[in-house]
Formats: structure tokens, C-alpha cells, sequence
């Protein structure tokens, strides 16, 4: 008889400001209501010295139980078996920084956040250390420069600083893992016997993955002094890593995984060379499908692994253009300057004015990433008058988002030399229609944005679904198209330009303000 139950996916989300747990249909529909409260939960951040961010690893862990366990509840609710959950996705923010005992399961450390600066003077050690003082040393094995943002630098200044870290290495009892690694490791039995994994996607943000042969790399390794017994073991994307052994979803298998931004390359379908998608959320990632090959960049973009969909299936690369800065400022404005209690109020607030009045903001809070990599930015906003109000300066705020995009999509256009002619968008801050139009103003091109605005979660679900044969056609049976609403660009070219070269100017302002 034929089984019918549906055949849903489920996908948890640890990303730097909230976790969240999904569920999805076998046509990639929904379940419930994005607005349930019970399946997302913000995250807290602490920042206990200028230029450091840190995040605590049980809350990362204990908000993924909460969202698992209020799915569960709604599941329950409408009467739905859990049972029909046939497999579960995890994506992450990247790069963040974990080391644990893995016999107590205890962290040694907070997480250190990916935007955490704290090791910027050990980069420019490590730079000064190569032939002709090169950041980019490193490039044509792991396809990213030297610098604070990725695990390496992270992982080394632990050893270095904390001194169980150092006893736990010696013992060979400390584990190493991004947020994905911490999550499933605890799912799926911790100190009883965990799956220490992580994805080839998270593993090449790290600077210790060669991109050719998606392994640890002992050069990259000592390179970092870092000792490769803590590392965990790189997996593809979609594969049973395990089982849950706890909680409500206990036995079923953990199946997909994937660092936040491929997976919203996934989500948002850019299965294609040439295919491009922008996710606005604490940061902003603009990625590139290029296919089966690593493309080097000449325009300060990061080479990465796009997605490998199976342990024997191809590996695919992205060119990547990160930006540190993008929700994250909306957030700094609601906590710090407290402008409003509410990250949507931004919306209003912008609208209130019709122009910025001449204010420009460069949110260059840890540095700025691409396609500068100047860790010694410092953010600064240029322009005001006796006439500025909060208004002007949130709109200032929405537009930086929209110049740094402009930046990474003009040495994306240069790398590949096929520019894009329109920029597919989702992720939090997208809810913002303002900020979506001011984007296709000053890109000069559409800007699509699927109306299903939780297109990472939806990657990390897709990759679970084709782990456990829910797509048994792999990447050619996922369902394609959805409904998307277009923004078109409104304004005239030297509008647009003289805007941008005024933006150019502010940033050339705060370069090296740290020195
Ligand atoms: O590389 C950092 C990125 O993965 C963080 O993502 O969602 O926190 O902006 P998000």
C-alpha cells in the first residue's frame, strides 16, 4: 500500500542574528506562517572589547531545540506525525568559530563571530611572514586572503590565548567546529558519540581546505599551526551525517548541510554557470556560480565551493563578494543608537525623507571586506548639516547596503566578464521595499525578489530532501519557478553615478583610519 503521509523536509538556520526551523513540502512550499514565533528566535551578541564579537555556543544550541520543539508543537497541533519529516538541513552563518571538549561537550570559549577583528594584528603578522608581504598568498590553494574574517586566525588565537584550549590540543580532547559542526555533533549524540562533520561549503571558509581536492591541507595547516586532530571530517552537502538522538525529532536522519550563503545560492535555484543571487542579512554575500571550476578573482572576490549535492556528485564553485555590513547597521541603529525598537520602523523612518540631504555611511565597523579587505576601515558618516535628521540618515543606511553591493557587483561583472543583467535578492532585510528599489536605483538593473523571501532555509531543506531521496533526480527534480515581484531601476545614469562616486569618495575617507 502506497504510503500517504506527506513527505516533508525540515531546515534549521543558526545565522549571527536569530535560528530558525522550517518545514517544506516536496514541492517546497511552506509550512505555517512565517510569523510564528516559536520557530525563530533572536540571538544574542556580546562584544566585550572594541572590534570583538562573540556569540554563547549553548544558546546557538539550546534556540535550535526551542525552534525544533515549536515545530514539533504545530506539528502536532494540526495533526501531522513527525514521522513525516524524512530528513533534516542545517545551514549556518560561516566562519564562526567553536572549540569544545569532546568529553565533557563543554565549549572552551565563546563562539568568535565571523566579523570579529580581535586577530588582525596576527593577519599582518602572518602576511609580513610571506615572500613580498602578500595577503593573497594563500589564494591559489583556498581561494581566500589573509584575513581576520575566516576560522584560521580564529582557531589559532584560541590556542594561543586560552590555556585549556592549549591542554585540550596537547590531550587530543578539543574538537573544532563552525556552527554547523557544533549543531550536529550535539543533535546527534555529543560526548555518547556525535558526528564530528562539516560540509565541504563551511570547510572552504576556513583557509585549511585545498578547493581542488575539498581536503585538509597540511601546508594551509601549519601555515596556521594549527594541529589537524581537532579538525572535523569535510562531508558533502547532502548525505546522512546521522541520526537526531534526542528531542522530539529523535531518529531522524540530519541530511544537508551548508554555510547560509550556498544555501541561499540553493534556494533561490542558481543551478546554472553564471547564475547569481544577493542575500541582505547581518552581512551582505553576493555569490556567482562558476561551475565546475574555481575562478580565481582579480577584483578582491573570495573563490569558494558552491555546493557538492551527494558524496559522489561534482563540486561546484562560487566567486563570492562578502560585505561585513548590512542588517547588522540596521541593528546597530536599534541598539546602540536607539533610533527605534523595531528593525522594520527603518523602513518608515527613510521614507520620511526623499533623499539622504548629502549624508553618506560607511558601516565599515569591522574593516571593510570585499573587494577592499582593509581591516583598519573604521566607519564613519560624512555630510551632515544643521538640517540632518534620523531619517537621512536611515536612508543613508539603506543606501550603504546598496553601494557595497554595487562595489562587489562591479568586480564580479570585471571577473567574469559577462555582467549581470539582473540581481535575483532575498534574506531579512528584503521584507524592505524601500531598500530593494534604492538597490535596483543605484545598480541601473532590475532587482528580482521571490515573494517566499526564506530562500536559505529553503537550500539547507533542498540539500536534506536529495540526501534521503526526496528528489531522487537530484538538482533536475527540484521544483523551479515561484512568484517573484520585480524593481526597477527609476532614476537617470548620472544620477546614479554621481551618487556612487560621491559614496567612493566616503570610503576612500575612512581607509586606514585605525592605522
Ligand atoms: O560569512 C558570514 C555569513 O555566513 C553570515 O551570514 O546570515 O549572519 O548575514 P548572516
Amino acid at each position: 500500500m502506497e504510503d500517504s503521509k506527506p513527505r516533508l523536509v525540515g531546515a534549521i538556520d543558526v545565522g549571527t542574528g536569530s535560528s530558525r526551523f522550517l518545514i517544506f513540502n516536496e514541492n517546497l512550499e511552506l509550512k505555517f506562517s512565517l510569523k510564528e514565533k516559536a520557530h525563530r528566535k533572536e540571538l544574542g551578541q556580546h562584544s566585550p572589547k572594541e572590534g570583538w564579537l562573540e556569540q554563547d555556543p549553548i544558546e546557538l544550541l539550546e534556540s535550535v531545540r526551542l525552534c525544533i520543539g515549536g515545530v514539533a508543537d504545530s506539528l502536532r497541533l494540526e495533526g501531522t506525525p513527525i514521522s513525516s519529516i524524512h530528513g533534516v538541513g542545517i545551514t549556518n552563518q560561516r566562519e564562526t568559530t567553536i572549540l569544545w571538549d569532546k568529553l565533557t561537550g563543554v565549549p572552551f570559549y565563546n563562539a568568535i563571530v565571523w566579523s570579529d577583528n580581535r586577530t588582525r594584528q596576527l593577519a599582518d603578522a602572518l602576511i609580513a611572514s610571506t615572500p613580498n608581504n602578500n595577503k593573497d598568498y594563500l589564494r591559489p590553494k583556498c581561494g581566500l586572503p589573509i584575513h581576520p574574517y575566516f576560522s584560521a586566525l580564529k582557531i589559532r588565537w584560541l590556542i594561543d590565548n586560552v590555556e585549556e584550549v592549549r591542554i585540550a590540543v596537547a590531550g587530543k580532547t578539543c574538537l573544532f567546529g563552525t556552527v554547523d559542526s557544533w549543531i550536529i555533533w550535539n543533535l546527534t549524540g555529543g560526548i555518547s558519540g556525535g558526528c564530528h562533520v562539516t560540509d565541504v561549503t563551511n570547510a572552504s571558509r576556513t583557509m585549511l581546505m585545498d578547493l581542488q581536492t575539498c581536503k585538509w591541507d597540511t601546508e594551509l595547516c601549519s601555515f596556521f599551526g594549527i594541529p589537524m586532530s581537532i579538525l572535523p571530517e569535510i562531508r558533502s552537502s547532502s548525505e546522512v551525517y546521522g541520526h537526531i538522538s534526542e528531542g522530539p525529532l529523535k531518529g531522524i536522519p540530519i541530511s544537508g548541510c551548508l554555510g547560509d550563503q550556498q544555501a541561499a545560492l540553493v534556494g533561490q535555484r542558481c543551478f546554472k554557470k553564471g547564475d547569481a543571487k544577493n542575500t541582505y542579512g547581518t552581512g551582505c554575500f553576493l555569490l556567482y556560480n562558476t561551475g565546475l571550476v574555481p575562478v580565481r578573482s582579480s577584483n578582491g572576490l573570495l573563490t569558494t565551493v558552491a555546493y557538492k549535492m551527494g558524496s559522489e556528485a561534482d563540486v561546484h564553485y562560487a566567486l563570492e563578494g562578502s560585505v561585513a555590513m548590512a542588517g547588522q547597521c540596521v541593528r546597530w541603529l536599534r541598539d546602540n543608537m536607539k533610533f527605534f525598537t523595531d528593525a522594520q520602523e527603518i523602513e518608515r523612518l527613510a521614507e520620511s525623507v526623499h533623499d539622504t540631504a548629502g549624508v553618506y555611511f560607511v558601516p565599515a565597523f569591522s574593516g571593510l571586506y570585499a573587494p577592499h579587505w582593509q581591516s583598519d576601515a573604521r566607519g564613519l558618516i560624512i555630510g551632515l548639516s544643521s538640517y540632518t535628521n534620523k531619517g537621512h540618515i536611515c536612508r543613508a543606511t539603506l543606501e550603504a547596503v546598496c553601494f557595497q553591493s554595487r562595489e562587489i557587483l562591479e568586480a564580479m561583472n570585471q571577473d567574469s566578464e559577462l555582467p549581470l543583467a539582473s540581481l535575483k535578492v532575498d534574506g531579512g532585510m528584503t521584507v524592505n521595499k524601500l531598500l530593494l528599489q534604492l538597490q535596483a536605483d543605484l545598480l541601473g538593473i532590475p532587482v528580482e525578489k521571490e515573494d517566499m523571501s526564506e530562500t536559505t532555509v529553503l537550500g539547507a531543506a533542498i540539500a536534506a530532501g536529495i540526501g534521503v531521496g526526496v528528489w531522487p533526480n537530484q538538482l533536475d527534480s527540484i521544483p523551479q519557478s515561484m512568484a517573484v515581484t520585480l524593481f526597477n531601476p527609476s532614476i537617470d545614469h548620472d544620477n546614479r553615478d554621481s551618487r556612487y562616486y560621491r559614496w567612493k569618495e566616503a570610503v576612500k575617507r575612512c581607509m586606514h583610519w585605525e592605522g
